[in-house]
């Protein structure tokens, strides 16, 4: 038997919220056809789209398909088909992507005897074969849909969160790689109190907005004075890009991830292509190749 399955990119961080904070792209993912077969072991048969490696332990489909292979130990093999729409580096979600598709695929194929958090587990495996850190702040909205919150990492312990009706996400992604772990090499390893003070209100703040779809507060939540200041020269014209799409009306405009791909919330699909016009009329002269996309949250 087989499965063919869409696993969405995300945007980790939210802003405010880095390493716990994502939310789903609707519109904008993997597509991976899982199939269970007798030969036992986990093989990576096909890879469209870019060029990644085919071992499973180098591959962070392969990695995530191992670690839930191994706990389970089913009589049979799995073999992965990927075809990769998000490109590495992009700061969507790209290997979160991969690695939960695979996990999700194998589970659903043995009849689902993990629950989504487990799932998770055996995702973060994968994924930190890319990032060099374990953290779930893509796998939790890939596998959960919508906003995510990563309560705790160990034991993992996700919160979903619910969306106000209106929201877009609009995406600009600069055709540059910027990989996960040089975007936290960045990062200062202790943080001034004041600056955690802002911060902590804020992913408090938004929470609530979420929950009581109060836009006012999103836009005034959706900040982050920690990561911004230290990974926004990693992306060109970052400052042009966001104070261009802030004069549309939309609610923030900050890094997805860790980059280079940059993010704007809207309320309403007229703002988010607002937005979307911003971000392009901003790069046009750039000489940086890039693609933007509107997607409903
Ligand atoms: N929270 C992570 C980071 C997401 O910003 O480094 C990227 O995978």
């Amino acid at each position: 038997s087989e499965i063919k399955i869409f696993s969405p990119a995300t945007v980790a961080n939210v802003a405010c919220g880095f390493d716990v904070l994502g939310f789903c792209l609707d519109t904008i993912g993997d597509y991976m056809t899982v199939r269970k077969v007798d030969d036992k072991g986990i093989r990576i048969t096909n890879i469209k789209g870019f060029d990644l490696p085919f071992a499973p332990e180098k591959n962070v489909a392969g990695v995530a398909a191992l670690s839930i292979y191994r706990q389970l130990a089913p009589n049979c093999g799995f073999d992965i088909e990927i075809d990769k729409r998000i490109k590495p580096g992009s700061g969507i979600g790209s290997s979160g992507a991969s690695a939960s598709g695979a996990v999700y695929a194998i589970n659903k194929l043995l009849g689902e005897p993990l629950d989504k958090t487990q799932l998770i587990h055996h995702a973060m495996q994968g994924e930190a074969l890319a990032s060099k850190s374990l953290h779930a702040d893509n796998l939790a909205p890939a596998i959960y849909g919508g906003f995510t919150l990563v309560k705790s990492i160990n034991p993992l312990q996700i919160l979903s969160l619910p969306t106000p009706k209106d929201l877009f996400a609009t995406i600009i992604h600069p055709q540059i790689e910027i990989k996960t772990a040089d975007s936290r090499a960045v990062l200062p390893k202790n943080i001034p109190l004041s600056d955690a003070i802002i911060q902590w209100a804020n992913v408090g703040s938004l929470v609530h907005a979420l929950h009581s779809s109060d836009y006012n507060l999103l836009q005034s939540s959706l900040n982050d004075v920690i990561i911004e200041p230290h990974r926004k020269q990693l992306i060109p014209h970052f400052d042009a890009l966001k104070s261009n799409v802030l004069k549309t009306g939309a609610l923030t405009c900050a890094i997805s991830g860790s980059g280079p791909s940059v993010f704007a919330l809207s309320k309403g699909e007229n703002t988010a292509k607002l937005a979307q016009e911003a971000m392009q009329t901003t790069y046009a002269n750039s000489g940086i190749d890039f693609e933007t996309y509107v997607s409903k949250i």
